[in-house]
């Protein structure tokens, strides 16, 4: 079973093809994600996670869903991690959590996607965007190989700057910079509620027909890239970027 979390879609577009790939059942995290539940769920079929990279790990909220769900079946786990240019060494945090939850781990696979850290960084115009997916989908052809043989996913090299941009800076990173205080809502927001239905965190409450933000905030960026009407910024810094949001797998 293919289990995804995603805030752009970029995720969910690889999700969905290594379950068309893979013939398997595909399964959103969510809701289970947004309402605080576990999930309880059964495969006969290895369990291949997919989610973004959030600071050189996986994302603390789709971490936990795993930590606090029950996988039954099949006991082998393949990590897929989409990410703008690289993600550290996420992989012994995600082994450790594997031997936690009975699985076992058999490697992770960073699978580089369009940025989509508009609060952040520069992101992608179309045309490259759409490159980028194409040599995207060859890695994944090469994942479902593996997946399909029983082999593990590569071993990667990783350097003392990538122990110490998933170790010490991962904290410090989402204490200093994943806040919401920055979002706000120009006078082209039509009130149509979507970023708060969107927003795993329910961080955002629609009060006098416009969005407020809390301070439970995973810099998703759901609630920017995926407002109708682009009325959402986050301070100067998103001003003038293209939003980025990730289109469907077409098989
Ligand atoms: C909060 C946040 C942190 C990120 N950290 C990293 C990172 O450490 N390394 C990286 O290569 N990309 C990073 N990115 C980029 C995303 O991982 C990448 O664009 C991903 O494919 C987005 O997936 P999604 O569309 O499924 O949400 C980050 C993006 C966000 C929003
Ligand atoms: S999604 Fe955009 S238009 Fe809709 S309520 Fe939120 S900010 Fe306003
Ligand atoms: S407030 Fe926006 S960026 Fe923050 S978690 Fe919610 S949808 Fe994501």
């Amino acid at each position: 079973m293919i289990v995804y979390y995603t805030g752009t879609g970029n995720s969910r577009y690889c999700a969905q093809m290594l379950a068309d790939k893979l013939e398997d059942e595909l399964l959103d995290s969510f809701q289970f994600i947004k309402n605080g539940i576990s999930a309880e769920l059964s495969s006969s079929t290895p369990w291949v996670f997919v989610s973004p990279t959030y600071c050189w790990q996986l994302p603390h909220i789709f971490e936990d869903f795993i930590r606090r769900s029950r996988f039954e079946g099949c006991k082998e786990a393949y990590f897929v991690m989409t990410c703008g240019s690289d993600i550290g060494n996420a992989g012994d945090k995600i082994q450790n959590l594997c031997e936690e939850v009975g699985l076992t781990f058999k490697g992770v696979l960073p699978v580089v996607m369009p940025e989509n850290y508009i609060a952040m960084f520069e992101v992608p115009q179309s045309e490259i965007a759409k490159r980028i997916v194409l040599v995207a989908k060859r890695s994944l052809i090469r994942a479902v190989k593996l997946i399909q043989k029983g082999e593990r996913f590569p071993e990667r090299k990783v350097h003392l700057l990538d122990k110490f941009k998933s170790g010490p800076l991962n904290p410090f990173f989402y204490k200093v910079f994943v806040k919401a205080n920055a979002f706000y809502a120009t006078d082209a927001c039509i009130g149509c509620g979507k970023c708060a239905n969107t927003c795993v965190m329910n961080n955002i409450s629609i009060k006098d027909g416009k969005p407020e933000w809390g301070d439970a905030c995973t810099h998703c960026m759901a609630c920017i890239c995926g407002c109708p009407t682009e009325a959402i910024e986050y301070g100067k810094k998103s001003l003038g970027k293209p939003r980025y949001m990730c289109e469907e797998y077409q098989k």
